[in-house]
C-alpha cells in the first residue's frame, strides 16, 4: 500500500493543491490502483516554503507543480503501487 498525503493548507492551496489532488485522484482511476494506494488530504505539513504543493509518498516529503502532478504520479507513486 502506497500511502500518499496532499496539502490542502493555505499555502499549499495557493499553490494548486485543488489541481493536483484532481490529478492524482484522475490517474488513480485510470491506472486501475485505487486499491494500491491510500490517498488522503493533510493540513500543513510545514514544508509551505517549497515552490509546488508539498506531497508525502509512505513518509517522503516531496513539492509537486499543478503542471508536474501528471509526471509526479506516474514516476514516483505509480512504481510504488505496481
Ligand atoms: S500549507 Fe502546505 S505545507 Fe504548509
Amino acid at each position: 500500500m502506497v500511502e500518499v498525503s496532499v496539502c490542502i493548507g493555505s499555502s499549499c492551496h495557493l499553490k494548486g493543491s485543488y489541481n493536483v489532488i484532481q490529478t492524482i485522484q484522475q490517474m488513480i482511476e485510470e491506472e486501475k490502483v485505487h486499491d494500491k494506494v491510500e490517498f488522503k488530504a493533510t493540513l500543513c505539513m510545514r514544508q509551505c516554503s517549497g515552490n509546488g504543493v508539498a506531497v508525502s509518498v509512505n513518509g517522503q516529503p516531496y513539492s509537486v507543480s499543478a503542471d508536474a502532478a501528471r509526471d509526479f504520479f506516474m514516476t514516483t507513486i505509480l512504481p510504488l503501487a505496481k
